[in-house]
C-alpha cells in the first residue's frame, strides 16, 4: 500500500513548481515517520495510517486539483481502489483535510497519527527547505520578493489566507514565523525551535543586505 501511494504521488505531483513536488511530500513522509516513531513511546499509532496520510495530503491540493479538492476525490479513488473503505477510509481523508493550514481557521486534527504529519508538513514550510519553497512559490506566481511600503497582514481567516497575494517576505509573519507555536508533538516542537531561529537569522540577514547594511 505504502509502495503504490508513492508510485501514485510522484505520477500527480512531479515536478511542480508551486511547493508541493514529489520531494515535498517524501521529504514530509519521513519526517512523519519520525515523529510517529518517537510518539509511539507514549502511545500506539498506526504507522499506515501516518503514511497514507502524508503521501497523499497534497494529490488533491486546491492549487493542483481544483476539481477534487473538496471531496478529496484523487485520494479516495486510491483509497477505496486499494481495499480501504468504511470507517478508515473516513478516517485518512479527515486527516488530510484538517492537517493543512488555514490561518486563524487552522485545525488541530482529531487523530494522534494526522497531528504527526500535520508536525512534518509544517516543518517543511520552515527552515532552509521553507525559505526555499516560500521564494519558489512567490516566483511561480509573480509575487514580489519584498516591499517594506506593504506590511504583514494579522490574524488571517482561511477565505483571507488564500486570497492573499502580498510579497515573500510578508509570507514569515502571515504564517511561517507562527508555526513553531503551533505544533503538537514534543518532536515537531523540537525541530521546529531549529527551524524557526534559522529563518529569524536569514530575516535579519536579509534586512541588513536590502538597507546596505552587511
Ligand atoms: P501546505 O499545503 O504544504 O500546507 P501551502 O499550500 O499553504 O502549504 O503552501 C505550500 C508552500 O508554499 C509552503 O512552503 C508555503 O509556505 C508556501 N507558500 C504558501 N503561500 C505562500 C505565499 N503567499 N508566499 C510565499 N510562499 C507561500
Ligand atoms: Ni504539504
Amino acid at each position: 500500500m505504502i509502495p503504490k501511494a508513492m508510485e501514485l504521488a510522484k505520477q500527480l505531483l512531479g515536478e511542480d513548481t508551486s511547493g508541493h513536488d514529489f520531494h515535498h511530500t517524501l521529504r514530509v513522509y519521513h519526517l512523519a515517520a519520525r515523529i510517529a516513531e518517537e510518539e509511539s513511546a507514549n502511545q500506539i499509532l498506526d504507522l499506515e495510517i501516518v503514511g497514507l496520510i502524508a503521501l497523499l495530503h497534497d494529490v488533491d491540493d486546491r492549487k493542483l486539483s481544483p476539481d477534487t479538492c473538496k471531496d478529496l476525490g484523487r485520494a479516495r479513488r486510491f483509497l477505496e481502489e486499494n481495499g480501504i473503505s468504511g470507517l478508515r477510509r473516513d478516517m485518512i481523508l479527515n486527516g488530510i483535510r484538517q492537517i493543512s493550514y488555514k490561518g486563524t481557521d487552522s485545525e488541530v486534527p482529531d487523530l494522534p497519527e494526522a497531528r504527526c504529519v500535520q508536525d512534518a508538513d509544517r516543518l517543511d514550510a520552515m527552515g532552509a527547505i521553507g525559505i526555499a519553497r516560500a521564494f519558489a512559490f512567490g516566483g511561480n506566481r509573480n509575487r514580489a520578493m519584498y516591499d517594506p511600503k506593504v506590511p504583514p497582514r494579522e490574524n488571517m481567516d482561511e477565505a483571507a489566507y488564500v486570497q492573499n497575494k502580498g510579497h515573500t517576505i510578508n509570507h514569515f509573519y502571515e504564517k511561517l514565523l507562527l508555526l513553531k507555536d503551533m505544533m503538537n508533538t514534543e518532536t515537531g516542537k523540537r525541530m521546529a525551535v531549529h527551524r524557526h531561529a534559522y529563518m529569524k537569522d536569514f530575516l535579519e540577514e536579509f534586512y541588513a543586505e536590502w538597507d546596505g547594511l552587511r
